[in-house]
């Protein structure tokens, strides 16, 4: 469950089975081991956590010797919610502990009830195996945890304070993935732009870039998630220098009114956003850009709202993914006075989906016709004769294929358009 990051640690869990001796499965029925990694970003992936794990009652029954674990982020936030509601729980893992998720299964193999590890402050260190699900891109952390506390925000909580890893690291990673087979590499952190923040020697995330780019074979370069308070023009320049960097960017803008961003904890105003954006459009004219955003937060009003509509109207973003704000325990906005009821936040939610959906189909509308590099992924799931793959925009394109194509780069002209994307033809 949740985000990339998440993706990329249960690819660091599959591989610390794999040197158990596990193998996956995809009949529950038939598994030794079942774990969950779980999201505790809203309210509702975190139901969904309880409700999964209901399920897993019934099997722990019939099978008692299956190990159950629970893992990510609920695991840490939520550690005796689990074990009360679900007392058959074997494991609890944090997402900062999984170099110790070896040991906890041999433990529960010997006999132990529960073991659970949830320090935050572990040092994820160097070197931990990895069974990768994905056949073209490749996730790397360059991160791990956040500093931000943005007032309504458990990840900081969760996954603990900033960790950098060491470029020359990272740079090794990303060899091996190539060397496997992987043509793109998305380079993950809370918030990338604070990369090397925390380290000795003076290599921001530009200069990362920079030298990710250098690794041979190596076909595109994507990064998630930046920060508006910490994106800077040298990395614009980046981006725009850098051949393999997508021209696509990630900039979660939260809201559209400076007094929301204030007591957001956020570290920008509006104006400053907009700002970058019309530098990075400066820079990067057919650049694509996506962002967060949430309504309903503690005090707002319909006046601030209207502001998140406003900004929505002038930038333009590509895609969006939108939300209503949800209590975290914790946070400093649980406890903030004025909650606003949950219809207020359903209507806003739907006003803003209208009006991005709107915008996301008039702007890829206006690229029908045009030819884009597609990065061809694998056949489509759901069109047997067609395959999908995404363009450096970060658009899903889906044209008649083979196989054959997996793994190239292709002009492919867009000739309809949908909210992700189009669909199109081989050029
Ligand atoms: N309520 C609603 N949305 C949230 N997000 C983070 N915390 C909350 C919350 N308490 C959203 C933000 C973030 C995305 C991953 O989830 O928009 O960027
Ligand atoms: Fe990812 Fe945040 Fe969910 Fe944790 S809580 S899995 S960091 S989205």
């Amino acid at each position: 469950m949740g985000c990339q990051m998440n993706e990329r640690d249960s690819e660091t869990v599959a591989g610390i089975l794999e040197e158990l001796g596990y193998r996956p499965t995809d009949d529950r029925d038939q598994a030794d081991f079942i774990a969950l990694n779980t999201c505790a970003v809203r309210a509702k992936p975190m139901h969904k956590v309880f409700s999964k794990l209901g399920e897993l009652r019934r099997i722990k029954q019939q099978r008692p010797n299956i190990i159950i674990a629970v893992l990510g982020c609920v695991a840490q936030v939520a550690q005796q919610e689990i074990a009360h509601r679900a007392p058959y729980t074997d494991i609890i893992v944090g997402p900062r502990n999984y170099s110790r998720l070896a040991q906890a299964i041999t433990a529960v193999q010997t006999g132990a009830d529960l073991i659970t590890v949830t320090n935050t402050s572990e040092v994820i260190p160097e070197g931990l195996p990895v069974a990768r699900t994905t056949a073209i891109s490749a996730y790397v952390n360059v991160t791990y945890g956040c500093n931000n506390f943005c007032a309504y925000c458990i990840v900081p909580y969760a996954r603990g304070p900033q960790q950098s890893r060491p470029a020359a690291q990272i740079i090794s990673e990303v060899e091996q993935a190539v060397a496997a087979g992987h043509h793109e590499i998305t380079l993950l952190g809370q918030n990338v732009n604070s990369y090397g923040q925390d380290l000795d020697d003076d290599c921001d995330f530009a200069d990362l870039l920079a030298e990710v780019n250098r690794v041979t074979g190596l076909k595109r370069i994507r990064f998630t998630t930046s920060h508006p308070k910490d994106l800077s023009p040298k990395l614009l320049d980046a981006m725009a220098g850098l051949p393999k960097v997508c021209e696509h960017l990630h900039l979660p803008i939260q809201s559209g009114d400076d007094q929301v961003l204030e007591r957001m904890g956020r570290g920008y105003p509006y104006e400053h956003y907009r700002r970058l954006i019309e530098a990075a459009r400066e820079r990067m004219p057919q650049m694509s850009i996506t962002t967060d955003v949430m309504v309903g937060f503690p005090g707002e009003t319909e006046a601030q709202f209207h502001n998140t509509l406003e900004a929505f109207r002038e930038i333009r973003f590509d895609q969006a993914f939108m939300f209503k704000y949800s209590d975290r325990p914790g946070t400093r906005a649980a406890q903030m006075p004025d909650k606003v009821p949950e219809k207020t936040k359903q209507v806003w939610l739907e006003q803003l989906i209208e009006l991005q959906n709107e915008t996301a189909h008039q702007i890829n509308e206006q690229l029908v016709g045009e030819t884009f590099e597609v990065l061809v992924e694998g056949p489509d799931p759901k069109s047997p004769a067609k395959v999908r793959g995404r363009t450096c925009t970060n658009k899903i394109m889906i044209f008649p294929g083979d196989e054959k194509l997996q793994g190239r780069i292709v002009p492919v002209t867009a000739q309809q358009a949908f909210l992700w994307g189009f669909l199109g033809e081989i050029t």
